[in-house]
């Protein structure tokens, strides 16, 4: 899908925006604070339904009463997102919907400056990485991950009380073994997948012989747990005594953890920061790739302030991997 039109209302600090973009790559220049980023912000939540940044009431202008965001496609479709302080409504084709059809959901490539730093990150931002890649593709994904979510702080919760006993937890064990499982197998079937081609992606950025890999940790533990549901819920159990004195769950998937390695070593601490700009970048083709393989539709890619912090060979290289795709780009200095 082609983006032809993007207009903002209300729309964080643009009271009124509006963007014509081209089939290849569309710039968006401005001072810091200028609004760029929300730019982008407005686009991705009218392709995927949400915003990747924040909830409503944050994005809709201070002060304002609603905000509303229309995208057109070349094909004529257009898709516009209302919020009006309480409720968010999407209108396709004269349609309401209060969630945006499967069907007008588009894949999106992200690429975010805080994307770079990926490798020495923290589990839960690395994890939330993984997690939105695997999203763009697997609906059913996305919502296991939200159930499990609610599932533990319910459990959570559970753990709180002073009269807490193992039958009470039972209900929540089995769930979070269930969804756990489920999430287990496909964190660990991305990577193999991704593992299968980023080291030939890593060399042709880089143009070196290096061989690159992520491990996936299951649940923080470098010997990969057989990933088995009633293993699963064994090991919740067996926890209890420990988790009650914690008054929280010590195992399961929201331990998980991603490790970049970098020829056997552990690229957190060792890696130059341009090695790591190409895993990422390497990691970014892959995920188009993959968006595109998974949803038959090529993904629109959004770069947010990326160019600058690439050297010359590595912005040429990510025109020419993205250029089969359409691109919006934001930055402060003109790039091309
Ligand atoms: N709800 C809101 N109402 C009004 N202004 C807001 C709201 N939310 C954010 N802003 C302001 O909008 C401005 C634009 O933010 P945005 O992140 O889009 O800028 P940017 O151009 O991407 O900046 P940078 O170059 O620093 O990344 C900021 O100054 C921010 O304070
Ligand atoms: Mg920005």
């Amino acid at each position: 899908m082609i983006i032809k039109r993007v207009e903002l209302v209300n729309f964080r600090c643009h009271t009124k925006y509006q963007l014509e973009c081209v089939e290849m790559t569309s710039q968006i220049l401005g001072e810091n604070g200028a609004g760029k980023t929300s730019v982008l912000e407005a686009i991705y939540e009218a392709m995927r339904g949400k915003s990747f940044r924040a909830v409503d009431t944050e994005i809709l202008k201070r002060g304002e009463e609603f905000y509303r965001v229309e995208i057109e496609y070349n094909s004529g479709e257009r898709i516009v997102v209302v919020y009006d302080g309480v409720k968010k409504q999407f209108l396709v084709e004269d349609k309401k919907f209060t969630r945006l059809p499967k069907k007008n959901r588009y894949p999106v490539i992200l690429f975010e400056p805080s994307d770079m730093g990926l490798i020495g990150t923290s589990p839960t931002k690395k994890r939330d990485y993984f997690d939105r890649f695997i999203g763009g593709f697997d609906e059913k994904y996305v919502s296991d991950l939200n159930k499990y979510k609610k599932a533990l702080k319910q459990r959570n919760e559970t753990l709180k009380s002073d009269l807490v006993t193992r039958d009470a937890l039972f209900s929540w064990n089995v769930l979070l073994a269930k969804l756990g499982c489920e999430i287990a197998k496909k964190r660990r079937k991305l990577i193999t997948e991704v593992n299968n081609e980023l080291t030939d992606y890593y060399r042709s950025i880089a143009e070196n012989k290096d061989k690159v890999w992520i491990e996936y940790l299951n649940f923080g533990e470098i010997e990969e747990i057989l990933i088995d549901e009633s293993q699963y819920l064994r090991r919740l159990e067996t926890d209890f005594e420990r988790d009650k004195i914690l008054q929280h769950t010590s195992f399961g998937i929201h331990k998980d953890n991603y490790k970049f390695i970098f020829n056997n070593q552990d690229a957190d601490g060792s890696a130059s920061r341009g090695e790591s700009r190409s895993v990422i970048l390497a990691l970014k083709f892959i995920e188009a790739k993959k968006l595109q393989e998974n949803t038959g539709k090529k993904p629109l890619v959004l770069l947010d302030d990326v160019f600058s912090e690439l050297d010359k060979k590595r912005q040429k290289y990510l025109v020419k991997n993205f250029q089969n795709h359409q691109v919006i780009l934001t930055s402060v200095t003109k790039n091309l």
